[in-house]
């Protein structure tokens, strides 16, 4: 039977999982992965069950859009203890047990914005961002260990987390899903999602930042407007 651990603030949520798929073996574990008791508490239960771990997702993440100085502190501070400081502790405290794994796999949730950073998403973009590099350089500290480091990059995607944005077309969860899946088992470094007018995206963006400058420019009433109630922390 397949046994999947799953993290999350909210209990009910957890639980409600159980019901959905009866053909998996959950631990259910409560908690904030941006608080250091319990990311100790979550690689702790992990170990008491299983005493090795074969795949981390790092898919916990929260957004607060909005021009910079209409964020509150706090929900600066959040994103960036959440989608990177959690992330990165969680993946220190459950290295250990990845090693125990005979091929051991990391699959970072990132973003669109890691790659393109979009006016309004300032410190959600910064996170994202981070993540990229926190995976490549965590791949090549163990170049000779079978640990597959992999990051994913959505977009738009029809979740809880875009109830308040005003996005256009989106993709399914299932669509991303089936798409990280592919990538693991084809042993993909990245996983990009919105084809490829995203891959052309990013390279413009990587060579001739200036263009994407002027892309958001023009878009940017349109950008703000459709960003600024985008808040699901
Ligand atoms: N939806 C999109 O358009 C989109 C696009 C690009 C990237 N992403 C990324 O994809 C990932 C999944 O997002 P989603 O769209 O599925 O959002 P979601 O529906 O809001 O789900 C986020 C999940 O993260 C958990 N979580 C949040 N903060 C946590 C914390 N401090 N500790 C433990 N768990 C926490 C939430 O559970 P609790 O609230 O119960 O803690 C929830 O299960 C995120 O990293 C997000 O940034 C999403």
């Amino acid at each position: 039977m397949t046994e999947i651990a799953v993290v999350g603030r909210n209990e009910e949520d957890l639980e409600k999982l159980g019901s959905e798929f009866s053909a998996v073996n959950f631990l259910f574990i409560p908690g904030d992965i941006s608080k250091t008791d319990d990311v100790e508490n979550i690689s702790q239960k992990i170990k008491d069950a299983w005493g090795s771990l074969d795949i981390l997702v790092n898919n916990a993440g929260v957004v607060s859009a909005g021009p910079l100085t209409e964020i509150s502190d706090e929900d600066i501070i959040n994103q960036i203890n959440i989608n990177l400081t959690g992330l990165i502790l969680l993946t220190k405290k459950v290295l250990p047990l990845l090693k125990k794994s005979k091929e051991g796999a990391i699959i970072n949730i990132s973003s669109g914005l890691g790659y393109i950073a979009m006016p309004f998403y300032s410190v959600y973009a910064a996170t994202k961002a981070a993540v990229r590099q926190f995976s490549d350089a965590i791949r090549r500290e163990y170049p000779d260990y079978p640990l597959h480091v992999m990051t994913v990059y959505p977009t738009a995607t029809d979740t809880d987390m875009m109830k308040n944005a005003k996005a256009g077309n989106m993709d399914s969860a299932e669509k991303v899903a089936k798409q990280t899946i592919e990538g693991l088992l084809n042993k993909k470094i990245n996983v990009i999602l919105g084809g490829d007018e995203r891959k052309q995206q990013i390279e413009i963006n990587f060579n001739e930042p200036e263009k994407m400058d002027k892309i958001t420019k023009d878009n940017y009433e349109n950008m703000k407007k459709r960003t600024e109630n985008h808040r699901s922390m």
